[in-house]
């Protein structure tokens, strides 16, 4: 049974419902596994919007499938980075996001969104980061001739990859990977702990002292 409590949250059976913002520039893989995980009842929260800057991203039709609230934003109306952002964090204040998730997100927010939201955006990298942050992750991974790699769930701060880590996870790279191969094995395990890094989030069991995430 469900009970409206003042506010915005959402009580069900004494837990709460976070708000969860959605942003994302392509495929979208990852949002599925997070709309899965939701419907699976596993976190506590519903996508409230999910945003894009690109007209055509899958993402944005994978919501649409699941009837959640879509917008692209064409970032070409904009005269700068933060203005662009300011329209978006108006669209996440309207909606009462707790949570921004960056589901393959291409763009590097900027500091007026990281400070509206400080310790409330997630991004996932398909690298063991600090190692491969940027672009191309996996070509830098097979590269350097690494004989394990995978990927990481982290706050996001101002830097390009660099903010408190939450979860990660490590996969093999085999002699005979590929570029392509190591994505898919990497993609997999990306659609496990990015579910479980919003779910310890939804459950208020992240702690950040500095550098470090602690889970309660
Ligand atoms: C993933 O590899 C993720 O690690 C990176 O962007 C990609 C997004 O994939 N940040 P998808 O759009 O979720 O399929």
């Amino acid at each position: 049974m469900t009970t409206l409590v003042p506010g915005t949250k959402v009580v069900i059976k004494e837990k709460i419902m976070i708000n969860i913002g959605v942003l994302a520039s392509g495929r979208g893989t990852n949002l599925q596994a997070i709309i899965e995980a939701i419907e699976d009842g596993k976190i506590a929260g519903e996508i409230k919007v999910v945003m894009s800057d690109h007209p055509k991203a899958c993402a944005l039709k994978s919501a649409q499938q699941y009837l959640i609230d879509t917008r692209y934003i064409d970032f070409k109306e904009f005269k700068n980075r933060e203005d662009f952002d300011k329209e978006i964090i108006k669209i996440l204040k309207e909606k009462k996001i707790d949570l921004v998730v960056l589901a393959g997100y291409m763009r590097i927010l900027s500091p007026y969104f990281i400070r509206a939201y400080q310790n409330k955006i997630m991004n996932i990298h398909p690298a063991l980061l600090p190692s491969f942050p940027g672009l191309h992750a996996q070509k830098q991974a097979i590269g350097n001739g690494v004989k394990i790699s995978g990927c990481t769930v982290h706050f996001v701060d101002e830097g390009v990859d660099s903010g408190p880590i939450i979860l990660q996870k490590a996969v093999e790279v085999s002699d005979d990977d590929t570029e392509e191969s190591l994505t898919e094995k990497i993609l997999k395990e990306e659609h496990q702990i990015y579910p479980q890094a919003i779910q310890l989030f939804s459950e208020s069991r992240l702690m950040i002292k500095g550098r470090k995430v602690f889970i309660k």
